[in-house]
């Protein structure tokens, strides 16, 4: 009992000095470290302070889930996960693994109300190796990301788990009023009209890690 608090406490100590660590950086955010240990897609900072970054996406293909109705962002993630995970494992045309990449990313649409069915779509960034002809998949399908219309993205950065909706409303919310006032609010706006007010989440982070995670909302415009 006693070691298992004092576990937990530790771990939410450690989980603290990260959240310090990446909140604090100055100048660009630091590559995630699963950036380091697994492909991730390039991309071109063009602004960065401590509340948002500006980056540009080399266009890559990815593999995406079809759309996933529900109210919880946890539940549709959870289902996306088992979707990709079991493409990555093997259950594809080819039946071969694929190396895991970093982030994430789910496109979030339609986020009405914690009453309302949102519409979740995850997908995950192919290896160089597999971008070419990647294994087909009855759960998953290869599509262009960014597409050619919007290849820049207004990123906030967080941490933590993501157990429920608010705490992504929330720091959507944060990264929207951050941007007022800069040169990218309008592009932004726009944007974000035309999409009906989607955006996406990049998580960098396997479920399985509870420390350390790095978490952005993504604005596409
Ligand atoms: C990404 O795009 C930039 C700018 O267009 C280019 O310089 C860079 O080589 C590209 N990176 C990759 C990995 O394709
Ligand atoms: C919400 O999505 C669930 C799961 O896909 C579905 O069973 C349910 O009918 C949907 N509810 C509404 C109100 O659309
Ligand atoms: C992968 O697994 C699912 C069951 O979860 C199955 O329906 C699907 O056809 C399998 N194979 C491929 C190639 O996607
Ligand atoms: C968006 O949500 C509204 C209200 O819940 C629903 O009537 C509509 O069908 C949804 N649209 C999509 C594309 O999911």
């Amino acid at each position: 009992m006693a070691s298992s608090a004092y576990l937990l406490s530790s771990l939410l100590l450690t989980t603290i000095v990260l959240l310090f660590a990446i909140s604090g950086a100055d100048g660009e955010y630091e590559k995630s470290g699963n950036c380091i240990d697994s492909e991730c897609p390039a991309y071109t900072v063009i602004h960065s302070q401590k509340e948002f970054e500006i980056r540009k996406y080399n266009t890559s293909k990815w593999m995406a889930t079809k759309p996933i109705m529900s109210k919880s962002y946890k539940k549709a993630t959870d289902i996306g996960f088992q979707k990709l995970f079991s493409y990555i494992e093997g259950n594809n045309t080819e039946g071969t693994k694929v190396e895991m990449t970093a982030p994430v990313l789910v496109d979030i649409s339609n986020m009405t109300g914690p009453f309302c069915n949102s519409s979740f779509v995850m997908s995950f960034y192919l290896p160089k190796k597999n971008q070419a002809n990647p294994p087909g998949s009855n759960l998953v399908s290869p599509v262009m990301w960014p597409s050619m219309k919007y290849s820049h993205v207004a990123i906030r950065r967080f941490g933590g788990m993501m157990e429920d909706n608010s705490i992504i409303a929330k720091e959507a919310a944060m990264l929207m009023n951050s941007l007022k006032g800069s040169e990218w609010e309008e592009a932004v706006m726009t944007a974000m009209k035309a999409r009906k007010n989607g955006y996406s989440v990049a998580g960098y982070n396997s479920p399985f890690e509870i420390v350390g995670r790095i978490n952005e909302i993504f604005f596409m415009f």
